[in-house]
């Protein structure tokens, strides 16, 4: 049964774009947590917290006037390096939605060496794709290989290296034009490298994950597709997700297990 608010374990949700919406929505659905506090870049405090009326708006984790059970990092690769390492050496766990952050050597190193430190778990949702957790587990009797696959409207690939090589307004037939490791893939394509860095995370790491893309003038939706084979047989994914309504650019299913990664925070049952 809901509590009542004061009672409710209270989280700190970074970032105030179309994942936090949603986190806040399911804050007042489910009745399990609290949004102690947002924190958003110092210049947007003032205009976030009449967007947000009744939430305690920062712009600094100076200004954080209670212990979240959990910090919720949904913002961006700078959002991470800014709070993370700070975050977690003073013992709070945080979940990080902004994941290809942590292609970046460097800052997985501080996130990991600041959690070991200060005793905190550092978090990472599956995100927008689905098997991450078979594909972890499938680690325990060793993975033999894991590819991902990310089939998108040739479209979708402008403003990417991709326009300069495919025809990407006049494609008649599905095009793959990078085939490599996760590693260059997310640093070439670094608004695909949220979904490369999870699968390589979770599975064979950054240099032995291999990533293709595909501009395919057949689809209408954003197709991500994960194989993997090992001790523990193969699997194929496919999931073509819905965006979230508040970002094209961000599959709904990336808000939901950032949901899911706060309630099993608070509810007695984690699955
Ligand atoms: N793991 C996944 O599979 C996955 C999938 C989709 C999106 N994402 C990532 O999740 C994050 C959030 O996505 P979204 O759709 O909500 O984005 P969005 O653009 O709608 O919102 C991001 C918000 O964060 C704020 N922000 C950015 N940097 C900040 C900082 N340094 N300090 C405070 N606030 C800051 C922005 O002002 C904005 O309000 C993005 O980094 C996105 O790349 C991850």
């Amino acid at each position: 049964m809901p509590g009542t608010a004061a009672a409710l374990p209270q989280i700190l949700l970074i970032g105030n774009g179309a994942v936090a919406a949603e986190v806040r929505a399911a804050a007042k659905r489910t009745g399990l947590f609290a949004i102690g506090a947002v924190l958003v870049r110092p210049a947007r405090v003032a205009q976030v917290q009449q967007e947000l009326p009744g939430l305690a708006v920062i712009g600094d984790l100076s200004a954080l006037a209670f212990r979240p059970v959990v910090a919720v990092e949904c913002a961006s690769h700078s959002a991470v390096q800014a709070y993370g390492p700070a975050l977690l050496r003073q013992g709070t766990d945080l979940v990080v939605v902004s994941i290809g952050a942590l292609t970046d050597d460097g800052l997985y190193a501080a996130l990991h060496d600041a959690a070991r430190d200060g005793g905190a778990r550092l978090i990472l949702p599956a995100g927008a794709v689905p098997g991450i957790d078979a594909l972890n587990a499938a680690m325990a009797g060793g993975l033999d290989s894991v590819r991902y696959v990310s089939r998108k409207p040739p479209a979708a690939w402008k403003g990417t290296p991709a326009e300069q090589l495919l025809a990407l307004d006049t494609l008649s037939e599905p095009a793959e034009f990078y085939k490599g490791t996760a590693r260059r893939a997310a640093q070439e394509y670094p608004k695909n490298a949220n979904v490369a860095a999870t699968v390589a995370l979770a599975g064979l790491g950054f240099d032995a994950t291999e990533v293709r893309m595909i501009a395919d003038p057949s689809v209408q939706a954003n197709i991500h597709e994960i194989h993997a084979a090992g001790a523990f047989g193969d699997m194929h994914l496919t999931i073509r997700g819905r965006p979230l309504p508040g970002n094209p650019k961000t599959s709904s299913l990336a808000a939901y297990s950032t949901i899911r990664a706060v309630l099993n925070r608070v509810r007695p049952v984690e699955i």
